[in-house]
């Protein structure tokens, strides 16, 4: 099988089985796993934080980032595409009261800066209190586009004016620091807070981590074990993601030039068209001419029987994500079989 459905399906590589195999663990709740301490520490350090907490997944890390900061009633602005607004299950609304503002995000992932201004309440009583800004880098449903450093310099000068804290949910952070050639540091220093996580590209089986002040990694901790995600020997899991910061960033750029090879390839294909500007990391984003949703259903079959799996986005929308997992040989099976299914077709 040829998965692009997500980066999240990458597999333990055979060497990051073996150093979790060996990882020294101990009871994290305590703070005595000494290799979820040096995950949690490396990644401070990568993202230029002053601390880290290693938490299961990149939802509940944008979920405990909110719940941080927000009072029931306050509302956190977001992207009406962003992830925490789709596809974290209203977390933040049902567990925490807290309303999800949303701001129509741009093609290119970003939020208009004049309407961030506009959107921060004042003192009324009759309004919620605006206290966060959520952005995402790089940009998942706008097609894996990173935002760049200008971009978010602006948003950070509009936050400090108005005392709003900023969360970057950066699943996919190290993409975007390879695709803009930025520093991560430089990248995430505007904000309060940020998420990357380890079981996408960077290949770890599981978890994330959650960075900011020592303060805000304190009231994060208690958080995370009040929504049960307090894990005890997860040094096994830690390992694998130490593992993954030291043997897989740089590597995020076979993924990138991996994407740009499917794009070139399906492109040449008629009646696909790629969309969103992708690919500019690791995801494409293909649409398909006047295709009903049967007829993508049937292909979308058509497709696992000959061997690759592909998620419909939305409509008549595939997004094709490269990973670890895809070599280029996979890039040429990918073009060959769609080609072959269209035609069939
Ligand atoms: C941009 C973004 N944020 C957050 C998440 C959530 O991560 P997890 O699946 O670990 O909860 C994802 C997952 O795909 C994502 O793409």
């Amino acid at each position: 099988m040829i998965d692009l459905r997500s980066d999240t399906v990458t597999l333990p590589t055979d060497q990051m089985r073996e150093v979790m195999r060996l990882a020294e663990v101990g009871d994290d709740v305590y703070q005595e796993d000494p290799t979820v301490n040096q995950l949690e520490d490396l990644s401070a350090s990568l993202m230029g934080k002053e601390a880290g907490l290693f938490i299961p997944s990149g939802t509940m890390g944008n979920l405990i980032a909110v719940l941080a900061v927000c009072q029931r009633g306050d509302e956190a602005l977001m992207g009406d595409m962003s992830h925490t607004f789709l596809y974290e299950a209203g977390g933040i609304s049902a567990l925490g009261g807290i309303f999800a503002h949303t701001l129509p995000n741009l093609p290119d992932g970003t939020i208009d800066p004049d309407q961030i201004s506009d959107a921060i309440r004042g003192e009324d009583i009759h309004e919620p209190k605006t206290r966060m800004l959520i952005l995402e880098n790089t940009h998942n449903r706008c097609g894996g586009v990173a935002l760049s450093m200008e971009y978010i310099s602006a948003i950070q000068e509009i936050a400090r004016s108005k005392e709003l804290w900023l969360h970057l949910d950066g699943a996919r952070i190290f993409n975007a620091a390879i695709k803009l050639n930025q520093s991560v540091v430089d990248l995430v220093s505007p904000f309060n807070s940020v998420t990357f996580c380890l079981s996408k590209g960077l290949g770890a089986p599981v978890g994330s981590v959650l960075c900011g002040s020592v303060q805000f990694v304190a009231g994060a901790r208690r958080l995370r074990k009040q929504l049960g995600g307090g894990m005890r020997q997860a040094g096994i899991l830690a390992a694998a993601g130490i593992y993954a910061l030291e043997n897989n960033l740089e590597r995020l750029a076979d993924d990138h030039r991996r994407a740009a090879l499917l794009a070139e390839g399906l492109n040449q294909i008629d009646g696909i068209r790629l969309i969103m500007n992708t690919p500019q990391t690791n995801m494409l984003y293909i649409e398909f001419d006047s295709v009903s949703p049967a007829e993508m259903s049937r292909f979308k079959s058509a497709l696992l029987s000959a061997g690759l799996k592909v998620s419909i986005s939305h409509g008549n929308i595939i997004r094709l994500v490269t990973h670890l997992g895809i070599s280029d040989e996979d890039v040429e099976v990918v073009v060959r079989t769609f080609k072959k299914i269209l035609s069939d077709q």
